[in-house]
C-alpha cells in the first residue's frame, strides 16, 4: 500500500522551475548559535547588489528552504531580485538553509541534527549574515538614523514561515516580513489532517469539472490491479536518502528525494510536524488517515527522534498571533494551494491588525507562493497576481519610508 500512495504523492510534486543562475558567495556562520565556542562553518549564499545604492536603502533577505541551492538555481525570485530591488535600490541576500547543499555545519548524525538542524539555528544564520552585510555596507544600525538599511525578510512556503518567524523572534534585525504561503497554522497544529487534500480536490474540480471523480475512479481501479499483483514499479530512485526511508515520510504532500528529502524528513519529524492525510469522502485520493502514531513510529525508526509538534508554537506564541505583539508582516496566499488551509488567510480575528500592519493578500487564482515565482513577473501571471505585485510594491515603499522615520 505504501508504494501505491507514494506514486500518488509523486504526481503532486511541484515541477522544477526556471531560475536565475548566479555565482555563490560563502559566509562563516556559527555552527551552533547557542554555543559560541562551537566554531564556524561556511554557509553558501547568493546576493545581488546591482541595484543597491548603499546606506539608507533596504535589504531583502530571501530565505532558502528545504533544498540545495546550486549556482544553476541561484537567486530565486525575479520579482524581488529585479523588480523590487530596482524599485527600492535594494540589496538582495539569499542564504542556503543549513544542512542543505553546500551549507553543512556538521556531519548529519542524529545528535548533531537535534541540536543544529532547527529553524531557530537557521534564523540565527540569516540574522548574522544580514547584520554582517549591513555593517560592511556602512549602514547605520538604528531605524530612524540617517543611513539605516531596513531589512525585509522574504520567503515562500517553509521559508515563508521562516520569514514570519524572523520578524517574530528577531524584530531588531528584521524590520518587516513578506511571508508567502507560510504554513503558520500547520506548525501550530491548528489544521485538521483532512484539510489539505480536500482543498487540492476542490482545486481540481475548479480547474476541470469532473476531474476529482475521474481521479478517484482511476485510483480505485489501479489499486485493484495492484492487489491482483498485475504490476509493480521500482520507486527507489524517488526515495529520500538514509536508513528506513519511505516516500511519504514526514510530509505527505511530498518529502523530496536524496539528501534534501532526508533533511526535510528530519525537519518534519522534529519541530515542523505537518498534519496532511487523505480523509475518506473529502479527497479524490484513496483513504489514508494521517496519525501521530504513524509519524512517531516513522521518526523513531528513521532518526531516533520523537516529534515535538508544539515546541515552536509554545516558545514563540504564534498559535495566537494577536498575543505576540507582532507587527509589519504581509501574508500572501494563493487560494488554489493546499497549504492555504494552514496559512494566515485572515487577520480579522486579530485586534488592531491594521495598526499593527498585519496584512493579508489572498489571490483567488493564485497557487503556492505564485506571487513569488521563479519566473519574471508579467503578462503570464493571472490578473490578481499582477495586481498583487503592484500592491506589494506600494506596500514595500510605504514600509521602507516608515522604517526610515524610526
Ligand atoms: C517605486 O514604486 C513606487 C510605488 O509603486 C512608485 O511610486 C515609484 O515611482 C517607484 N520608484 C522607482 C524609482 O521606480
Amino acid at each position: 500500500m505504501d508504494r501505491f500512495f507514494s506514486a500518488l504523492l509523486l504526481l503532486l510534486l511541484p515541477s522544477l522551475s526556471t531560475s536565475v543562475p548566479s555565482d555563490p558567495f560563502y559566509f562563516d556562520n556559527n555552527i551552533d548559535h547557542e554555543d559560541p565556542t562551537s566554531g564556524t562553518y561556511s554557509q553558501r549564499f547568493y546576493q545581488t547588489i546591482d541595484h543597491f545604492k548603499g546606506p539608507g536603502n533596504p535589504i531583502f533577505l530571501v530565505f532558502g528552504g528545504e533544498g540545495a541551492v546550486p549556482p544553476s538555481t541561484g537567486l530565486f525570485y525575479p520579482y524581488i531580485n529585479e523588480q523590487l530591488a530596482a524599485n527600492l535600490s535594494a540589496a538582495v541576500l539569499q542564504p542556503e538553509h543549513r544542512f542543505y547543499g553546500a551549507s553543512q555545519p556538521a556531519p548529519k548524525t542524529n545528535d548533531n541534527l537535534k541540536k543544529l538542524m532547527t529553524p531557530q539555528q537557521a534564523l540565527n544564520d540569516a540574522a548574522n549574515l544580514v547584520t554582517s552585510f549591513r555593517a560592511q555596507a556602512g549602514c547605520a544600525t538604528t531605524p530612524g538614523e540617517p543611513g539605516y538599511c531596513p531589512v525585509i525578510a522574504v520567503g515562500g512556503s517553509y521559508p515563508g514561515f521562516l520569514s514570519f518567524s524572523a520578524r517574530l523572534t528577531h524584530p531588531n534585525v528584521f524590520d518587516a516580513s513578506y511571508a508567502a504561503s507560510a504554513p503558520v497554522h500547520f506548525y501550530a497544529q491548528q489544521v485538521d489532517g483532512g484539510d489539505y487534500y480536500e482543498l487540492i480536490t476542490k482545486s481540481a474540480e475548479r480547474s476541470m469539472a469532473g476531474c476529482p471523480e475521474s481521479v478517484s475512479k482511476a485510483l480505485s481501479d489501479v489499486q485493484a490491479d495492484l492487489q491482483d499483483g498485475d504490476y509493480c514499479f521500482d520507486m527507489s530512485s524517488q526515495l529520500p536518502s538514509g536508513k528506513s526511508a519511505t516516500i511519504s515520510s514526514g510530509d505527505w504532500s511530498g518529502v523530496g528525494t536524496g539528501d534534501d528529502g532526508e533533511m526535510w524528513d528530519w525537519q518534519t519529524c522534529s519541530l515542523l510536524v505537518e498534519r496532511i492525510g487523505f480523509d475518506a469522502g473529502r479527497s479524490m485520493f484513496l483513504q489514508r488517515d494521517w496519525t501521530m502514531e504513524w509519524m512517531a513510529e516513522h521518526c523513531s525508526k528513521r532518526f531516533e527522534v520523537t516529534p515535538d509538534p508544539l515546541k515552536l508554537a509554545n516558545d514563540w506564541g504564534f498559535a495566537d498571533i494577536e498575543s505576540t505583539g507582532l507587527t509589519r508582516v504581509l501574508f500572501t496566499n494563493g487560494l488554489n494551494d493546499g497549504w492555504a488551509v494552514g496559512s494566515v488567510t485572515t487577520v480579522s480575528d486579530i485586534a488592531n491588525a491594521e495598526e499593527r500592519d498585519l496584512i493579508v493578500m489572498n489571490f483567488d487564482n493564485g497557487a503556492h507562493h505564485s506571487d513569488l515565482s521563479h519566473s519574471e513577473p508579467g503578462d503570464d501571471d493571472t490578473l490578481d497576481i499582477q495586481k498583487g505585485h503592484a500592491d506589494i510594491q506600494d506596500l514595500m515603499n510605504r514600509w521602507v519610508k516608515d522604517i526610515m522615520l524610526g
